[in-house]
């Protein structure tokens, strides 16, 4: 058995995970990350896209900003399409600020470099991972790797593990409180070997349902169809997607999308989640692990990254001054945010999504779409929400 003492352990290597450790080893504070998957997997795993200026901002602060600034996509505007018009949401004139179009695999690869070169501690592939004593001042995570048990003993449990993570379960049955709301659709999302049709993203209402034309890169396109929960990938032949994807984008004149060879599909359900509260004993909840957003507003990434960055001032409030009391206002300091992000990304979702019924809400949603791009205190109140609530303490009484 092996037995490893560390101030904080984390669990899980996505965002949350890989940001607190890199956030806390820049404060002093020693962390160990144990992670399920391989290395190799956690940096091809296709999700976000989307960086607010707040996250990018603290990248670049980490010291872990230089290829993203490289090769990011500045954008300044995102296009609503409806009734096969384009109707662009200016960032720069409503905000004074941008997005910046960067995979997450991409952030999680620059994470892992940085930390292994700083000499921070991942553990990839390890199974049977258990939590306890996150009740009394003795947490520990228990886990097998490469076949040996081990233990990490810890003063904080950071659980950074993600929506099918062990850390929530492991809290009491009782101590936390579940806001739950599932969606009668999915996205079904490729990746694609072509050139973005249009600079910045399109988030398209179309009869037939919702479509997303979003990037990686000036030769790799991102795109999502509004679908079924459960919707079966083998009903769905290449050409089919090109076809629908071309229907649902189609914006007037001769606009198109490129198409190319398709690299990967999937589909993914939606849903908004919250636990409250975000803490259980000396065990923290951050990212994935607390809360869950439908991905129309782009915002599930940029919320893990906010709620370790307010997790790292905690715990360097309590190293540097023996202080619980940022620890102590950890969950209700996220939830402020948390909230207010669930909110906008189930607007969007609500605008933006065909849903099966009344037309009244039909007619509903296309005179939000209109009063949103018409009205420019509508749009900048979309814009302020997109590009990113402020990460200043503002959010934090
Ligand atoms: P995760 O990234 O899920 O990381 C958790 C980690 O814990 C994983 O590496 C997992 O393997 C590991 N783990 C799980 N269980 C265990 C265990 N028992 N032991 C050890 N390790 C474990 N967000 C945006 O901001 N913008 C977007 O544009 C956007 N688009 C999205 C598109 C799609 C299709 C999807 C699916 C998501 C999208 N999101 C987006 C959401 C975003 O990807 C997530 O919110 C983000 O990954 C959350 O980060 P996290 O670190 O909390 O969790
Ligand atoms: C993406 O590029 O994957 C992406 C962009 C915007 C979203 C969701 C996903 O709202």
């Amino acid at each position: 058995m092996s037995t490893l003492r560390t101030e904080v352990g984390i669990v899980g290597a996505g965002p949350a995970g890989l940001v607190l450790s890199h956030l806390l080893y820049l404060e002093g504070i020693d962390s160990a990350v144990l992670e399920n998957r391989s290395r190799q997997y956690c940096e091809e795993r296709i999700r976000a896209g989307v960086l607010e200026s707040g996250t990018v901002d603290l990248l670049v602060q980490m010291g872990v900003g230089e290829r993203m600034k490289r090769e990011g996509l500045i954008h300044y505007g995102i296009e609503l399409r409806f009734g096969g018009q384009g109707h662009r949401i200016d960032f720069k004139d409503l905000t004074g600020r941008a997005i910046t179009v960067y995979g997450q695999h991409e952030v999680i690869k620059d994470l892992i470099q940085a930390r292994l070169a700083t000499g921070g501690r991942i553990l990839f592939e390890v199974e049977d991972v258990r939590i306890d004593g996150f009740e009394s001042a003795h947490p520990k995570i228990h886990y097998t790797h490469a076949g040996q048990p081990g233990e990490i003993h810890c003063d904080f449990i950071a659980g950074c593990d993600g929506s099918h993570g062990v850390c929530r379960p492991s809290v009491p049955p009782g101590a936390l409180t579940v806001y739950d709301r599932q969606y009668p659709f999915g996205w079904l999302g490729i990746l694609a070997e072509a050139p973005p049709a249009s600079e910045e993203l399109i988030y398209a209402h179309h009869d037939r349902g919702f479509a997303l034309h979003s990037m990686r890169s000036p030769q790799i396109t991102r795109l999502y169809l509004q679908c079924a929960p459960d919707e079966n990938l083998d009903q769905w032949p290449d050409d089919r997607i090109w076809e629908e994807l071309q229907t649902r984008l189609s914006g007037g004149n001769d606009w198109r999308l490129h198409e190319g060879r398709i690299l990967q599909k999937g589909v993914t359900g939606m849903r908004s989640y919250v636990v409250e509260p975000m803490q259980h004993g000396r065990l923290f909840l951050a990212g994935d692990a607390a809360h869950i957003v439908p991905p129309t507003g782009a915002k599930g990434l940029n919320l893990a990254v906010a709620d370790v960055r307010v997790l790292a001032r905690a715990l360097n409030a309590f190293y540097s001054t023996g202080s619980t009391t940022e620890l102590d206002r950890y969950s209700k300091a996220c939830l402020r945010r948390v909230w207010r992000v669930q909110r906008f990304s189930w607007w969007m979702t609500s605008m933006l999504h065909k849903h099966e019924g009344n037309p009244f809400d039909e007619r509903r949603q296309l005179a939000e779409l209109d009063y949103v791009t018409s009205s420019r205190a509508a749009s900048q109140s979309l814009a302020e929400n997109y590009v990113g609530l402020p990460m200043d303490d503002t959010l934090l009484r």
